[in-house]
């Protein structure tokens, strides 16, 4: 194998060099516990200080509303999990809105406040992959405490009209904690500014250009969140746990690098999809997938007709081309994808999409490539299934 096309940017991203470069420090002499009071500790204190620092302002945040978690995934655990549970002790009531094309980190917390007995209503999406404001509307009531609608899915890379959303949920349910998932937005938008009417807003390190299993969740000053994690009271009481600080000096530093260099990568990455799509509009029957107007630029998602997903990635890994459809668990395998059954695909054309998602590090020969590759294969794969219908089946 020659050439690798790394077209997964969605699932995780390569480490910017500005992050590797920062965080080399804190993995060497820097290695210090920031809680401690001597010298070591204090130098590892003023790296985690400065990183939240500079994470707030990219954020649009102040350093005090910034809490840093291991990861996306806890962040939303933390925000759905802890903002329903503060808000029904405060009595402010018990239900929980999320839309159904939330990532499972916020469905799977939702589904846990529904076994302790909150009320969980689940939003409707439309077939262009964006919730419908109609049906949360209907959701929403003066008992709500916490609204959880994402920023950009995952999949399809939709981009969700937050402030739509925000206005609702102010309206008719005045008591509610809006949370928003900007996991899959940092590369794209402003979240700054489109995040500004969340209360609570989720992003993570590996999806922008820094290192795995750090994130932070930003609570809004005076929005009342209760631990999921208890032990030493780290992180002001809302995250116990010593601070992976070279993690979070990572964080900041490619969160940094990707607001500086936002506009010229988001006109990049789009340039370099769209060659891509145009590459693959010369294939019959490449069904895009929802709205794609509405989608951010690093997102294609599309279905080839008469090929399935796993059967398409498997032989496209073969040729150096990374792609990736559904959600894929722990093991690799695929699952039907919860969103596409959101937007009502049926499960036979959800197991026929892939995604192919562009990033600050996709070059034009990651197009070539990956165009010199898909054609054929997709080609092959058709023919193989006419001779042998139940190998497509
Ligand atoms: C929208 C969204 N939310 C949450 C997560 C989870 O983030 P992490 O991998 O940092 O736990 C992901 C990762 O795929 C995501 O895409």
């Amino acid at each position: 194998m020659t050439s690798v096309a790394y077209l997964d940017h969605a699932a995780t991203t390569p480490v910017r060099p500005e992050a590797r470069a920062a965080m080399a420090p804190f993995q060497a002499e820097g290695f210090g516990n920031p809680s401690g009071l001597h010298a070591v500790a204090r130098q590892a204190k003023t790296g985690l200080e400065e990183a939240r620092e500079s994470i707030a302002a990219s954020l649009g945040c102040a350093p005090g509303e910034v809490v840093i978690t291991g990861g996306g995934t806890e962040a939303d655990n933390l925000a759905v999990m802890g903002g329903a549970r503060a808000a029904r002790r405060a009595g402010h009531g018990d239900r929980v809105v999320v839309s159904a094309m939330e990532h499972k980190a916020v469905l799977a917390s939702a589904e846990r406040l529904g076994a302790e007995g909150f009320d969980v209503r689940v939003v409707r999406v439309g077939p262009d992959g964006i919730v419908d404001l109609d049906d949360l509307e209907r959701a929403l009531d003066a008992r709500t405490v916490l609204v959880s609608t994402m920023l950009v899915n995952n999949e399809v890379g939709t981009i969700q009209p937050l402030a739509d959303v925000a206005e609702r949920v102010r309206r008719l349910a005045p008591r509610a904690v809006l949370h928003t998932d900007a996991v899959q937005a940092v590369p794209w938008l402003d979240v700054a500014t489109v995040a500004a009417p969340a209360d609570l807003v989720s992003v993570s390190a590996h999806k922008f250009g820094g290192p795995k299993g750090v994130g932070a969740l930003v609570i809004r000053a005076g929005v009342e969140v209760e631990p999921i994690l208890v032990g030493g009271g780290q992180e002001r009481g809302l995250r116990s746990g010593t601070v992976d600080v070279a993690g979070a000096v990572g964080m900041a530093a490619a969160l940094r690098v990707t607001v500086e260099r936002r506009d010229e990568e988001v006109s990049r990455a789009a340039s370099l999809r769209d060659r891509f799509a145009a590459g693959l509009a010369s294939i019959p029957e490449v069904i895009p997938t929802g709205e794609r107007a509405r989608a951010v630029a690093g997102n294609h998602h599309v279905r080839f007709v008469g090929v399935t997903a796993e059967d398409l990635l498997v032989a496209l890994d073969r040729e150096g081309v990374c792609a990736a459809a559904g959600s894929s668990c722990a093991s690799g395998a695929l699952e039907p994808s919860h969103v596409l059954a959101a937007m009502g695909m049926p499960r036979g054309h959800a197991r026929e999409a892939v995604r192919f998602s562009f990033g600050y590090a996709s070059t034009n020969a990651d197009v070539d490539h990956a165009l010199s590759v898909v054609p054929r294969v997709v080609e092959r794969l058709r023919g193989a299934a006419a001779r042998d219908p139940r190998a497509a089946a």
